[in-house]
Protein backbone atom coordinates (compact mmCIF):
# COMPACT_ATOMS: atom_id res chain seq x y z
CA UNK A 1 0.00 0.00 0.00
CA UNK A 2 1.81 3.46 -1.21
CA UNK A 3 0.93 6.04 1.64
CA UNK A 4 1.26 9.72 1.54
CA UNK A 5 1.81 12.21 4.55
CA UNK A 6 1.09 15.85 4.04
CA UNK A 7 2.77 17.80 7.13
CA UNK A 8 5.64 15.30 7.06
CA UNK A 9 7.80 17.70 9.36
CA UNK A 10 5.04 17.95 11.94
CA UNK A 11 4.82 16.39 15.26
CA UNK A 12 2.09 13.65 14.03
CA UNK A 13 4.21 13.73 10.40
CA UNK A 14 7.47 12.89 11.85
CA UNK A 15 6.06 9.80 13.63
CA UNK A 16 3.84 8.55 10.99
CA UNK A 17 7.10 8.39 9.05
CA UNK A 18 8.87 6.56 11.66
CA UNK A 19 6.51 4.06 11.84
CA UNK A 20 5.75 4.14 7.72
CA UNK A 21 9.50 4.56 6.34
CA UNK A 22 8.01 3.36 2.90
CA UNK A 23 5.39 6.25 2.66
CA UNK A 24 5.99 9.54 0.93
CA UNK A 25 5.92 12.93 2.87
CA UNK A 26 5.11 16.26 1.98
CA UNK A 27 5.95 19.63 3.09
CA UNK A 28 6.77 22.47 2.65
CA UNK A 29 7.92 24.34 0.64
CA UNK A 30 8.17 21.92 -1.87
CA UNK A 31 4.44 21.05 -1.83
CA UNK A 32 2.59 23.77 -0.30
CA UNK A 33 -1.35 22.54 0.17
CA UNK A 34 -2.82 25.82 -0.41
CA UNK A 35 -1.11 25.43 -4.30
CA UNK A 36 -3.73 23.14 -5.42
CA UNK A 37 -1.28 22.48 -8.83
CA UNK A 38 1.35 21.44 -6.73
CA UNK A 39 -0.79 19.05 -4.88
CA UNK A 40 -2.39 17.13 -8.09
CA UNK A 41 1.23 16.74 -9.53
CA UNK A 42 2.70 15.11 -6.34
CA UNK A 43 -0.59 13.24 -5.99
CA UNK A 44 -0.09 12.05 -9.84
CA UNK A 45 3.59 11.48 -9.59
CA UNK A 46 3.33 9.05 -6.54
CA UNK A 47 -0.13 7.53 -6.66
CA UNK A 48 -1.05 7.14 -3.22
CA UNK A 49 -3.42 4.73 -1.55
CA UNK A 50 -4.06 6.33 1.48
CA UNK A 51 -2.88 9.96 2.09
CA UNK A 52 -2.73 10.92 5.52
CA UNK A 53 -3.35 14.61 5.77
CA UNK A 54 -1.99 15.52 9.01
CA UNK A 55 -1.08 19.16 7.14
CA UNK A 56 -2.49 22.11 9.01
CA UNK A 57 -2.15 25.62 10.71
CA UNK A 58 -2.27 24.27 14.02
CA UNK A 59 -1.56 27.58 15.45
CA UNK A 60 -4.94 28.32 17.18
CA UNK A 61 -4.16 31.54 18.49
CA UNK A 62 -2.57 32.42 14.97
CA UNK A 63 -5.55 31.40 13.96
CA UNK A 64 -8.20 33.68 15.97
CA UNK A 65 -5.64 36.46 14.74
CA UNK A 66 -5.58 35.53 10.97
CA UNK A 67 -8.70 33.79 10.25
CA UNK A 68 -8.26 34.42 6.63
CA UNK A 69 -5.33 31.81 6.36
CA UNK A 70 -6.68 28.91 8.76
CA UNK A 71 -9.14 28.80 6.00
CA UNK A 72 -7.26 29.18 3.24
CA UNK A 73 -4.75 26.24 4.69
CA UNK A 74 -7.17 24.50 6.68
CA UNK A 75 -9.92 24.92 4.40
CA UNK A 76 -9.00 25.36 1.17
CA UNK A 77 -6.13 23.43 1.57
CA UNK A 78 -7.86 20.19 2.62
CA UNK A 79 -10.11 21.14 -0.69
CA UNK A 80 -6.97 20.60 -2.91
CA UNK A 81 -6.00 17.27 -1.04
CA UNK A 82 -9.39 15.82 -1.24
CA UNK A 83 -9.90 17.07 -5.38
CA UNK A 84 -6.55 15.39 -6.05
CA UNK A 85 -7.54 11.95 -4.06
CA UNK A 86 -11.00 12.11 -5.89
CA UNK A 87 -9.06 12.17 -9.27
CA UNK A 88 -6.63 9.77 -8.63
CA UNK A 89 -8.76 7.06 -6.49
CA UNK A 90 -6.84 7.84 -3.27
CA UNK A 91 -8.51 7.49 0.18
CA UNK A 92 -8.35 10.44 2.43
CA UNK A 93 -7.46 9.95 6.00
CA UNK A 94 -7.61 13.67 7.42
CA UNK A 95 -6.33 15.09 11.00
CA UNK A 96 -8.84 16.86 12.64
CA UNK A 97 -9.43 18.33 16.06
CA UNK A 98 -11.50 18.45 19.31
CA UNK A 99 -12.36 22.31 18.23
CA UNK A 100 -14.81 21.15 16.33
CA UNK A 101 -17.14 21.05 19.14
CA UNK A 102 -18.61 24.02 21.47
CA UNK A 103 -17.24 22.63 24.67
CA UNK A 104 -20.51 22.54 26.19
CA UNK A 105 -22.04 19.24 26.32
CA UNK A 106 -20.43 18.09 29.79
CA UNK A 107 -19.36 15.22 28.68
CA UNK A 108 -17.37 13.75 26.32
CA UNK A 109 -18.30 13.63 22.32
CA UNK A 110 -19.10 11.12 20.25
CA UNK A 111 -18.05 10.61 16.55
CA UNK A 112 -21.98 11.71 15.68
CA UNK A 113 -22.48 14.72 17.99
CA UNK A 114 -23.08 17.43 16.47
CA UNK A 115 -20.09 19.88 15.42
CA UNK A 116 -20.30 23.86 16.13
CA UNK A 117 -17.09 25.37 16.11
CA UNK A 118 -16.72 28.25 18.20
CA UNK A 119 -12.97 29.92 16.87
CA UNK A 120 -11.71 30.46 14.09
CA UNK A 121 -9.14 27.59 14.10
CA UNK A 122 -12.29 24.60 14.83
CA UNK A 123 -14.07 26.41 12.08
CA UNK A 124 -11.27 26.07 9.98
CA UNK A 125 -10.94 22.23 10.85
CA UNK A 126 -14.39 21.84 10.33
CA UNK A 127 -14.20 23.51 6.69
CA UNK A 128 -11.73 20.70 6.06
CA UNK A 129 -14.33 18.00 7.16
CA UNK A 130 -17.00 19.16 4.83
CA UNK A 131 -14.68 18.72 1.82
CA UNK A 132 -13.59 15.89 2.59
CA UNK A 133 -16.95 14.57 3.34
CA UNK A 134 -18.23 16.18 0.42
CA UNK A 135 -15.26 15.34 -2.21
CA UNK A 136 -14.63 11.59 -1.79
CA UNK A 137 -16.69 8.46 -0.68
CA UNK A 138 -14.05 7.02 0.96
CA UNK A 139 -12.31 8.82 3.75
CA UNK A 140 -11.59 8.46 7.37
CA UNK A 141 -12.22 11.46 9.72
CA UNK A 142 -9.85 11.02 12.56
CA UNK A 143 -10.49 13.78 15.51
CA UNK A 144 -7.72 14.36 18.23
CA UNK A 145 -6.58 16.56 20.99
CA UNK A 146 -3.80 17.77 22.63
CA UNK A 147 -1.76 16.38 20.91
CA UNK A 148 2.37 16.25 21.86
CA UNK A 149 5.46 14.79 20.00
CA UNK A 150 9.13 15.31 20.73
CA UNK A 151 10.26 19.17 19.90
CA UNK A 152 6.94 19.98 18.39
CA UNK A 153 5.10 23.03 19.91
CA UNK A 154 3.40 21.45 22.93
CA UNK A 155 1.62 22.00 26.21
CA UNK A 156 4.12 19.47 27.72
CA UNK A 157 7.46 21.23 26.65
CA UNK A 158 5.82 24.83 27.39
CA UNK A 159 4.74 24.19 30.80
CA UNK A 160 8.88 22.61 31.28
CA UNK A 161 9.91 25.69 29.51
CA UNK A 162 7.55 28.05 31.06
CA UNK A 163 8.56 26.76 34.60
CA UNK A 164 12.14 26.85 34.16
CA UNK A 165 11.93 30.64 33.27
CA UNK A 166 9.61 31.46 35.62
CA UNK A 167 9.62 29.39 39.30
CA UNK A 168 5.69 29.21 39.25
CA UNK A 169 2.97 28.64 37.06
CA UNK A 170 -1.01 30.00 36.91
CA UNK A 171 -2.99 27.42 34.44
CA UNK A 172 -6.48 26.73 33.74
CA UNK A 173 -8.35 24.85 35.33
CA UNK A 174 -11.63 24.68 33.06
CA UNK A 175 -10.19 23.51 30.33
CA UNK A 176 -10.52 20.10 29.84
CA UNK A 177 -9.59 17.40 26.86
CA UNK A 178 -7.67 14.39 25.91
CA UNK A 179 -3.69 14.78 25.94
CA UNK A 180 -2.82 12.61 22.50
CA UNK A 181 1.17 11.23 22.28
CA UNK A 182 2.16 11.35 18.27
CA UNK A 183 3.72 7.55 18.96
CA UNK A 184 0.45 6.00 20.39
CA UNK A 185 -1.80 8.47 17.55
CA UNK A 186 0.53 7.36 14.41
CA UNK A 187 0.49 3.34 15.38
CA UNK A 188 -3.49 4.13 15.54
CA UNK A 189 -3.93 5.49 12.45
CA UNK A 190 -1.87 3.35 10.64
CA UNK A 191 -4.34 0.68 12.32
CA UNK A 192 -6.94 2.04 11.18
CA UNK A 193 -6.39 3.07 6.95
CA UNK A 194 -5.86 -0.89 6.43
CA UNK A 195 -9.03 -1.60 7.31
CA UNK A 196 -11.55 0.20 4.75
CA UNK A 197 -13.51 1.12 7.60
CA UNK A 198 -14.44 4.76 6.29
CA UNK A 199 -16.23 7.05 8.44
CA UNK A 200 -15.77 9.30 11.31
CA UNK A 201 -13.27 8.29 14.67
CA UNK A 202 -11.92 9.63 17.57
CA UNK A 203 -8.06 8.95 18.41
CA UNK A 204 -6.74 10.24 21.63
CA UNK A 205 -4.98 8.36 24.40
CA UNK A 206 -7.70 7.51 26.88
CA UNK A 207 -9.00 9.07 29.90
CA UNK A 208 -9.60 13.20 29.81
CA UNK A 209 -8.07 16.10 32.43
CA UNK A 210 -7.72 19.75 33.21
CA UNK A 211 -4.86 22.06 32.14
CA UNK A 212 -3.52 22.30 35.72
CA UNK A 213 -3.73 18.68 36.50
CA UNK A 214 -2.32 18.19 33.24
CA UNK A 215 0.61 20.50 34.46
CA UNK A 216 0.69 19.36 37.61
CA UNK A 217 1.71 15.55 36.32
CA UNK A 218 4.04 17.14 33.91
CA UNK A 219 5.98 18.83 36.57
CA UNK A 220 5.88 15.95 38.65
CA UNK A 221 7.43 13.43 36.16
CA UNK A 222 9.40 15.69 35.36
CA UNK A 223 11.68 16.18 38.44
CA UNK A 224 9.64 19.57 39.15
CA UNK A 225 7.17 18.53 41.40
CA UNK A 226 8.11 21.71 43.51
CA UNK A 227 6.95 24.57 41.36
CA UNK A 228 4.27 26.45 42.50
CA UNK A 229 1.49 26.13 40.30
CA UNK A 230 -2.01 28.69 40.63
CA UNK A 231 -5.57 27.33 39.03
CA UNK A 232 -7.09 29.88 37.10
CA UNK A 233 -10.24 30.42 34.88
CA UNK A 234 -10.20 30.94 31.26
CA UNK A 235 -11.76 34.01 31.66
CA UNK A 236 -8.31 34.91 33.88
CA UNK A 237 -6.54 34.03 31.15
CA UNK A 238 -6.05 36.49 28.01
CA UNK A 239 -5.36 34.90 24.45
CA UNK A 240 -6.38 35.13 21.05
CA UNK A 241 -8.49 32.02 20.77
CA UNK A 242 -11.62 30.91 22.89
CA UNK A 243 -11.08 27.17 23.39
CA UNK A 244 -14.13 24.69 23.89
CA UNK A 245 -14.02 24.32 27.70
CA UNK A 246 -14.75 20.60 28.71
CA UNK A 247 -13.89 19.04 24.82
CA UNK A 248 -13.02 15.05 25.37
CA UNK A 249 -13.54 13.17 22.90
CA UNK A 250 -15.11 9.36 23.22
CA UNK A 251 -13.65 6.83 20.87
CA UNK A 252 -16.55 4.46 20.60
CA UNK A 253 -16.12 3.97 16.70
CA UNK A 254 -12.48 2.96 16.18
CA UNK A 255 -12.61 0.70 19.83
CA UNK A 256 -15.36 -1.27 18.21
CA UNK A 257 -12.90 -2.12 15.77
CA UNK A 258 -9.93 -2.94 18.24
CA UNK A 259 -8.14 0.29 18.51
CA UNK A 260 -8.17 1.98 21.89
CA UNK A 261 -4.78 4.20 22.89
CA UNK A 262 -3.67 3.43 26.29
CA UNK A 263 -4.11 5.72 29.13
CA UNK A 264 -2.53 9.34 29.07
CA UNK A 265 -0.76 8.95 32.11
CA UNK A 266 1.43 5.76 30.84
CA UNK A 267 1.91 7.89 27.46
CA UNK A 268 3.34 10.92 29.33
CA UNK A 269 5.44 8.92 31.71
CA UNK A 270 6.96 7.29 28.87
CA UNK A 271 7.06 10.40 26.58
CA UNK A 272 9.00 12.06 29.97
CA UNK A 273 11.05 9.37 30.82
CA UNK A 274 12.71 8.86 27.20
CA UNK A 275 15.94 10.96 26.88
CA UNK A 276 15.40 12.33 23.18
N1 LIG B 1 -1.28 19.91 17.87
C1 LIG B 1 -2.45 19.67 18.47
O1 LIG B 1 -2.59 19.84 19.69
C2 LIG B 1 -3.62 19.15 17.67
C3 LIG B 1 -4.84 18.94 18.29
C4 LIG B 1 -5.93 18.45 17.54
C5 LIG B 1 -5.75 18.19 16.20
N2 LIG B 1 -4.56 18.41 15.61
C6 LIG B 1 -4.41 18.14 14.18
O2 LIG B 1 -3.44 17.13 14.02
C7 LIG B 1 -2.71 17.34 12.80
C8 LIG B 1 -1.22 17.24 13.08
O3 LIG B 1 -0.88 18.20 14.07
P1 LIG B 1 0.62 18.39 14.57
O4 LIG B 1 0.55 18.55 16.04
O5 LIG B 1 1.51 17.36 13.96
O6 LIG B 1 0.92 19.83 13.93
P2 LIG B 1 2.28 20.54 13.60
O7 LIG B 1 3.41 19.95 14.36
O8 LIG B 1 2.01 22.00 13.70
O9 LIG B 1 2.50 20.15 12.09
C9 LIG B 1 1.69 20.67 11.07
C10 LIG B 1 2.50 20.65 9.81
O10 LIG B 1 1.68 21.21 8.77
C11 LIG B 1 2.51 21.96 7.94
N3 LIG B 1 1.81 22.97 7.18
C12 LIG B 1 1.17 24.06 7.66
N4 LIG B 1 0.70 24.78 6.63
C13 LIG B 1 1.05 24.14 5.50
C14 LIG B 1 0.87 24.40 4.13
N5 LIG B 1 0.21 25.49 3.71
N6 LIG B 1 1.37 23.52 3.23
C15 LIG B 1 2.06 22.43 3.64
N7 LIG B 1 2.25 22.12 4.93
C16 LIG B 1 1.77 22.97 5.84
C17 LIG B 1 3.52 22.61 8.88
O11 LIG B 1 4.62 22.96 8.11
P3 LIG B 1 5.77 23.94 8.61
O12 LIG B 1 6.64 23.05 9.43
O13 LIG B 1 6.37 24.41 7.33
O14 LIG B 1 5.08 25.03 9.39
C18 LIG B 1 3.77 21.52 9.90
O15 LIG B 1 4.91 20.75 9.59
C19 LIG B 1 -3.19 18.68 12.26
O16 LIG B 1 -4.10 18.44 11.23
C20 LIG B 1 -3.89 19.34 13.42
O17 LIG B 1 -4.93 20.21 13.02
C21 LIG B 1 -3.47 18.86 16.31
Amino acid sequence: MQIMITGANGQLGQALLRILPGAVGLARPAVDITDADAVERAVAAHRPDVIVHAAALTDVDGAARDPDLAYRINGLGTQAVALAAARHGAVVAYVSSNEVFDGQAGRPYTEFDSVRAINPYGASKLAGEWFIQHLLQRFYIMRTSWVTGRGGRNFVHRIQQLADERGSLRVVNDEVANPTFVDDLADAITRLIITDRYGIYHLTNSGHVSRYDYARRILALSGRAHIPVEPITLAEFKRASTPPPFAPLANHMAAGLGIVLRPWEEALQDFLASPI
